[in-house]
């Protein structure tokens, strides 16, 4: 049987939603069933899937469409605010919103080229990049790990990855920060930070337009398609774009979690010490994940999502940090077990057709810079728990502002 809506939804955000690394809010929503309308920030009312299957089978729903053109009609979806969806769209059509085919040939480009295998030659590199910044901390007492070593870490690798200048691509994705944050498009701040971005990923084609192809990196590979008539101008431009909104947060606020993990739980740091740096990682991934929920989704008809009704042009995000606590699949999530084991993945990274494309590089950068930390500082320790970090970010990445770290 079909349930009715509950009453009015509350506001998403509450008192405390900053002061914590998983917010009272995400448990109480859970409590509340494996769905559930709030308030997003600008009052747009939002479905919140907070069950693992149900999130699960979301992602992969075709019935959820990310293309807000892809609503029948007049279904607005946003409360008629084009906020959400200004954000993802630096540029023009990307992968994020986009769906089907034209989803399927823009991931053809770059998907083969961020794989796991592709990735494999990219390890010394990660290394190296790794070994400079701790060289350069070897005589600090006190560091940040997230402005001191993920975050310069990760412009070093997207940079070399996709084939720009380290300070561009540090602006770039400064701007990206601001753009994914919590602050109203319509601010003076966004929107220089908006044609900014459009103007940094429109010369970083046309530049490269210019040079000699064959270079091997991602830069490369999108004008090649560009050439090829694969793709257009704009969405080239939009596809520079999508990799550094997606590459721009999350992957630091995994090395600094892990790192601080490491630092305070024992387990944690005995299974990267003994070998298992992967299963640690994923353990981090789960527990903490760097993007609390999936990016937009609205209803391309009514459908039913675990007996509540979702209305045609509603607008649907699957929490995945909830959904890795579901304690159908994880038992004891709320504690860290890094050598959990199990058939169901964690979700966050996402699942489906929009399943992350940079899972793999992020992945490469915590394996090797969570060792590479604790062999490097091993009397390290965390200047406050974790538990006392102040967070931000709200609907996409969410992130510590700091992780206090003294070396010795
Ligand atoms: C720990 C690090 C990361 C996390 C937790 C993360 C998380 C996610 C999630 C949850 C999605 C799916 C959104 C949805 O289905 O609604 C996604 C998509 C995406 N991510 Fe990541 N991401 C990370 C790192 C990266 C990096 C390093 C890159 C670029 C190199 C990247 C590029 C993308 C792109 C392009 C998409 C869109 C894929 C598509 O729509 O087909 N991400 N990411």
């Amino acid at each position: 049987m079909t349930a009715e809506h509950p009453g009015a939804p509350a506001p998403l955000v509450d008192a405390n939603y900053h002061a914590r690394p998983y917010p009272d809010r995400f448990r109480e929503l859970s409590r509340s069933g494996p769905v559930r309308q709030v308030l997003a920030p600008g009052d747009i009312p939002l479905w919140v899937i907070t069950g693992h299957a149900e999130g699960r089978a979301a992602l992969s729903d075709e019935r959820l469409v990310k293309d807000p053109f892809n609503l029948p009609g007049t279904a607005a979806g946003l409360g008629r605010t084009r906020w959400p969806e200004d954000v993802t769209l630096v540029s023009g059509r990307q992968l994020l919103n986009t769906d089907g085919e034209t989803h399927a040939r823009l991931r053809g480009v770059l998907g083969p080229h961020l794989a796991t295998r592709a990735l494999m030659d990219k390890r010394p590199m990660v290394t190296a990049a790794v070994k400079v910044l701790l060289d350069r901390l070897a005589d600090e007492e006190h560091i940040d790990l997230v402005t001191d070593f993920a975050e310069p870490l990760n412009t070093v690798v997207i940079a070399r990855l996709l084939g720009v200048a380290e300070d561009a691509c540090a602006a770039a994705m400064a701007c990206c920060r601001l753009l994914l944050g919590p602050r109203h498009p319509e601010e003076p701040e966004m929107r220089s930070a908006y044609l900014e971005m459009s103007e940094a990923l429109a010369e970083f084609v046309s530049v490269r337009e210019h040079e000699d192809a064959g270079d091997d990196d991602l830069l490369s590979v999108i004008v090649g398609a560009l050439r090829a008539r694969r793709i257009r101008r704009r969405e080239a431009v939009s596809m520079v774009g999508s990799v550094l909104l997606g590459a721009s947060s999350p992957p630091v606020t995994l090395i600094a979690v892990a790192c601080a993990l490491a630092l305070c739980d024992q387990d944690f740091r005995f299974t990267v010490a003994s070998g298992s740096v992967e299963c640690a990682v994923e353990e981090a991934l789960r527990y903490q994940p760097p993007v609390s929920f999936s990016s937009w989704r609205f209803a391309r008809e009514p459908l039913e999502i675990a007996g509540t009704r979702i209305d045609r042009g509603d607008a649907v995000m699957v929490l995945l940090a909830a959904a890795n606590r579901d304690p159908r699949v994880f038992a004891g999530g709320d504690r860290i077990v890094p050598d959990r084991s199990g058939p169901a993945g964690h979700l966050s990274f996402g699942q489906g057709p929009h399943y992350c494309m940079g899972a793999a590089v992020a992945r490469l950068q915590a394996q090797v810079a969570v060792p590479a930390f604790l062999d490097r500082f091993p009397t390290a320790r965390l200047v406050r728990p974790l538990e006392e970090t102040v967070w931000e970010g709200v609907l996409g990445d969410r992130r510590p502002v700091s992780v206090e770290v003294a070396l010795r």
